[in-house]
């Protein structure tokens, strides 16, 4: 097995992951380097058209996406909780009202990523579903302008609990207490079916079932409301 493996000395690992798994995954990368220091890995972080832009071409070993392509042929499997929440500045008149209605957010401006952006297809099927349209006041190409924007004022915005990674003590930003929210997503690690794994790919692939669950529970703990379940959880 991959994990008694002597082997895995010297190689390359290529990946490619949407943009919310990069709060997480250089994290992984950490531990995964320390125990095979002779790998070096490349690490592209987009959005996900073009990591399933990637993943159609046979770009790379491995990828992670927030959500199946309805239309490919791939290994596809998920790996952990990628939750998104709706944040606000803490000073926003939302910021201290509970149990906020959906039609109630539809009178606010939001930030919205680039069209691509799988945040952004999840946020806008979520409304759509429940028959709203949300007022986007404007559109940025990252979840940091993102988080800035809001704190500067400009709206309200649906990002991954991930991008609090390193603002979790924020004064700045505070999750609002939405009906039907945190909307509960997963990573997947995907891979072309027919596609051979080098060593290294196998041994990350273990690496990242093994260990993503103990670091990755314990991480989103960290964050504000979370792991809360607001809606029929425990
Ligand atoms: P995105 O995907 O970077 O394409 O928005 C992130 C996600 O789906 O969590």
């Amino acid at each position: 097995l991959v994990s008694d493996m002597k082997g895995v000395k010297a190689g390359k690992l290529n990946l490619a992951i949407i943009t919310t798994a990069k709060y997480f995954v250089p994290r992984l990368l950490g531990l995964f380097c320390q125990r095979y220091p002779g790998i070096d890995v490349s690490l592209k972080v987009t959005n996900r058209e073009r990591v399933l832009q990637r993943l159609a071409d046979n770009q790379d070993d491995l990828y992670v996406l927030g959500a199946p392509p309805e239309d490919m042929d791939i290994e596809i499997e998920p790996f952990l909780e990628n939750p998104l929440v709706v944040l606000a500045a803490s000073n926003h008149a939302l910021a201290a009202e509970k149990n906020i209605s959906l039609q109630r957010l539809t009178e606010e401006q939001f930030l919205m990523r680039e069209q691509g952006s799988g945040i952004r297809l999840a946020t806008e099927q979520f409304f759509a579903e429940r028959g709203l349209k949300l007022k986007v006041r404007m559109e940025l190409g990252s979840n940091e302008a993102i988080k800035q924007a809001v704190v500067g004022g400009l709206g309200i915005a649906v990002l991954s609990a991930h991008t609090l990674a390193l603002d979790r003590d924020s004064q700045e930003l505070a999750i609002l207490d939405v009906q039907g929210f945190p909307i509960q997503r997963h990573w997947y690690l995907a891979h072309p079916k027919e596609k051979q794994l080098s060593v290294v790919a196998l041994a990350f692939l273990e690496f990242l079932h093994k260990e993503s669950k103990l670091v990755g529970e314990k991480y989103l703990q960290g964050i504000p409301g979370f792991p809360t379940r607001k809606n029929g959880g425990k």
